[in-house]
């Protein structure tokens, strides 16, 4: 084979290559995938905005909370809150480390357990008032870094909604009485 045969060959070689990558786009074209029941992503309501930019994509189609709550699962929250344990105590005796005590954190007022020495960041938020409740909880278990510039809690947040309800659904229940639900 001259040089030139060897050509031909290569060039037939590649010509095939693209006749059959074309086949291939061309059919792929013309059957289409089937559309889905159910597009794959909800398009949030937008009533409530997203937080802080970090947030998941996850975090904007959630439901709101007290919807999750209604399914949420208080033997998954609890083995989920295992995230927290190697800051946060969650027993009633349970002692400050370095995240404050979490029992009875359900509507307490921000950066208020005795003894812990909160950041500059956490100390603002709870100077702008309010306090644990449901809303703020998930906002700040989503990105608490995003909900509360500034805050030492060294934890990147929970990105899947029904997780978080988990975990707050679990929170409610480290009470006297846990509170009623939303
Ligand atoms: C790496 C350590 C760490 C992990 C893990 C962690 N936290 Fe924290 N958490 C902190 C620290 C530190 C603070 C205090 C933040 C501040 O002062 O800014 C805090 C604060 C909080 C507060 C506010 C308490 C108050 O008194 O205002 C809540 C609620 C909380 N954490 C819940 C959780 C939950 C639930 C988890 C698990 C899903 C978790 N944290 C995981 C370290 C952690």
């Amino acid at each position: 084979m001259d040089a030139n045969e060897v050509n031909k060959v290569a060039g037939a070689v590649l010509g095939m290559l693209t006749l059959a990558m074309g086949i291939g786009f061309f059919s792929g074209a013309l059957v289409s995938p089937k559309p889905m029941k159910k597009a794959g992503y909800e398009l949030p309501d937008n009533s409530g905005a997203a937080t802080g930019g970090a947030a998941p994509a996850a975090a904007e189609a959630a439901e709101p909370i007290a919807k999750r709550l209604a399914s949420a699962d208080l033997a998954k929250g609890e083995s989920a809150a295992k995230k927290c344990v190697s800051c946060h105590q969650f027993s009633k005796d349970g002692k400050n480390g370095q995240g404050p005590a979490l029992y009875g954190i359900l509507n307490k007022a921000k950066a208020a357990v005795a003894g812990f020495n909160y950041s500059a960041g956490m100390k603002d938020a709870a100077g702008k008032g309010g306090k644990w409740d449901y809303e703020s909880l998930d906002k700040f278990l989503t990105n608490p870094k995003g909900y509360v510039p500034g805050t030492s809690m060294g934890f990147a947040g929970v990105p899947r909604p029904d997780e978080r309800a988990n975990i707050i659904f679990y929170l409610r229940s480290l009470a006297e009485t846990p509170a009623a639900l939303p």
